[in-house]
């Protein structure tokens, strides 16, 4: 899964920042999805790795993250983003790991809940 999120990162449309962000979602079926980040010549448009992941999880049916990966270069830790954070507790239980690797490999897990403290998610929501 890590190695999926690190393979996916050569296939990012990253032209603006430079930056390729590869991430790999692996469902309740035990399925891998990946994604990676799409920008925009109108920046805002853009889209992150996560949320092509979560899309082709979707398409396949999957509806659970049991585990994320993403990878992304440099020495700062390619975590989430805020808005990815929010996409990623949509699907995922709170105790559910996220992976980080740079281009070599893996660096640093964490859980959404560290990520993400005191979330806001579907729970909340009468359905
Ligand atoms: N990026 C992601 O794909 N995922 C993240 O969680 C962090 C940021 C992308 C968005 C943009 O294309 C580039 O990295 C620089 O911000």
């Amino acid at each position: 899964m890590i190695k999926a999120a690190i393979a996916a990162m050569a296939s990012a449309y990253a032209p603006y920042s430079g930056f390729s962000v590869g991430a790999a979602i692996r469902d309740e079926h035990g399925q891998i999805h990946t994604g990676v980040n799409v920008e925009n010549a109108a920046y805002p448009q853009g889209s992150c790795a996560e949320a092509g992941a979560i899309a082709a999880m979707i398409m396949a049916g999957g509806r659970q993250i049991t585990a994320i990966s993403v990878a992304g270069k440099g020495d700062l830790l390619c975590t989430p983003c805020g808005g990815c954070r929010q996409r990623i507790r949509e699907f995922a239980a709170l105790k559910t790991p996220i992976f980080i690797a740079d281009e070599n490999g893996f660096r640093q897990a964490f859980t959404l809940d560290t990520l993400l403290p005191h979330s806001f998610g579907p729970d909340h929501l009468e359905r």
